[in-house]
């Protein structure tokens, strides 16, 4: 069995992060999107993962090289232009040959882990187990349709008037026969070669798809906000460590991670909370629920709910929450207003 991990993709709604790197290299309490997806394929037993990436994916294997520390091994395959998921699989048809297969969405998050669904995907082995998630709104996604026995019926793609509120989400498990069903439907109205399409054609055509509801937490981290919410619900899970350095002014409350070479000055960190190796923080109070990258610095600040990238700057600001503050990107202080801010940037004054 292989993986086939979908990266490419332009990220408008992360604008302007997706600007400057790919959404599935965000930090998630202090980890790559991409590295909890990579953890739960190794979960499964999965080590032989293609990874579809935008152009040359220069960012991405920078980041995760061959998957070697991951303990993987990764197959980077280019992609010129996003023309959908079953697109992906066809251009993944040499490294995936007859094999099944997990496509797994590289911007969604599935903290429990998809265990259960490998397993039943593995004794059953039907065409296609898809994984459905209960929404309140179904049409921004693939909609699955089931019959009072739980046996899947349609499936729809973004459907105007959904007739069920099971959505897909990022994680599929494929035998070989994908193959023919991608290779058979056409593109839909928004121009693109649908998955969801893709499995209707294999249902239609007699194959068995099967469904998998999954219960737990999920999101596509496609938004800012979805982000901050994964970063909540992944640090609530934290593993209390401190090999940094904390003085005898400060207060540790929590769970909190202060990592190697981090310095905690004068100051309350309260957890959840997560402070990256070789962070200075002074005279600030930061936390609940705050990851704080590598190599930033936190001076008379004060912030909680947010997420600070590697080499960030806070100085002298207080009241910061549910912010998103990008790689050595500096928030300070002045008498009077002043932002210089970048493209599809979003800021909120407090009146
Ligand atoms: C894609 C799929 C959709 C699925 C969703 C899950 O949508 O086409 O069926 O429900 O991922 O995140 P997209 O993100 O391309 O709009």
């Amino acid at each position: 069995m292989k993986a086939l991990v979908l990266s490419g993709g332009s990220g408008t709604r992360l604008r302007p992060f997706s600007y400057s790197m790919p959404k599935q290299l965000i930090p998630i309490a202090n980890k790559p999107v991409l590295a909890h997806v990579l953890e739960n394929i190794r979960s499964i037993g999965v080590t032989e993962i293609g990874v579809i990436v935008a152009g040359d994916g220069a960012p991405i294997r920078e980041a995760f090289g061959d998957g070697t520390r991951f303990g993987v091994r990764l197959t980077y395959i280019p992609q010129e232009t996003p023309s959908g998921l079953a697109a992906c699989v066809t251009l993944a048809g040499a490294f995936l040959g007859d094999d099944d297969f997990v496509m797994y969405l590289g911007d969604n998050i599935l903290p429990e882990g998809i265990e259960e669904i490998a397993e039943r995907f593995a004794a059953d082995r039907p065409a296609a187990q898809v994984v459905v998630h209960k929404v309140a709104d179904p049409t921004a996604f693939g909609v699955v349709e089931l019959d009072p026995e739980g046996r899947v019926t349609r499936l729809v793609e973004k459907p105007r008037q959904p007739r069920s509120d099971l959505a897909l989400i990022g994680v599929y498990f494929f035998t070989s026969a994908i193959h023919e069903a991608v290779a058979a439907i056409e593109p839909s109205a928004r121009g693109e070669l649908e998955i969801t399409d893709a499995v209707q054609w294999l249902l239609a055509t007699g194959g068995e798809v099967r469904a998998t509801q999954y219960e737990g937490y999920w999101k596509d981290t496609g938004r800012v906000d979805d982000v901050l919410d994964c970063n909540r619900k992944l640090l609530d899970e934290l593993l209390p460590s401190v090999t940094g350095t904390v003085d005898a002014h400060s207060v540790i409350k929590g769970q909190v991670v202060v990592e190697q070479g981090a310095c905690i000055v004068r100051s309350t960190i309260e957890g959840p909370t997560i402070i990256g190796a070789g962070t200075r923080v002074e005279d600030s109070h930061v936390g609940p629920y705050t990851s704080i990258g590598e190599g930033c610095v936190l001076r008379d600040a004060q912030l909680a709910g947010s997420i600070a990238l590697a080499g960030a700057s806070v100085i002298g600001v207080t009241g910061l929450h549910g912010s998103l503050i990008g790689r050595s990107a500096t928030v300070g202080r002045a008498a009077r207003h002043r932002l210089v801010v970048g493209d599809h940037t979003s800021v909120e004054v407090a009146a």
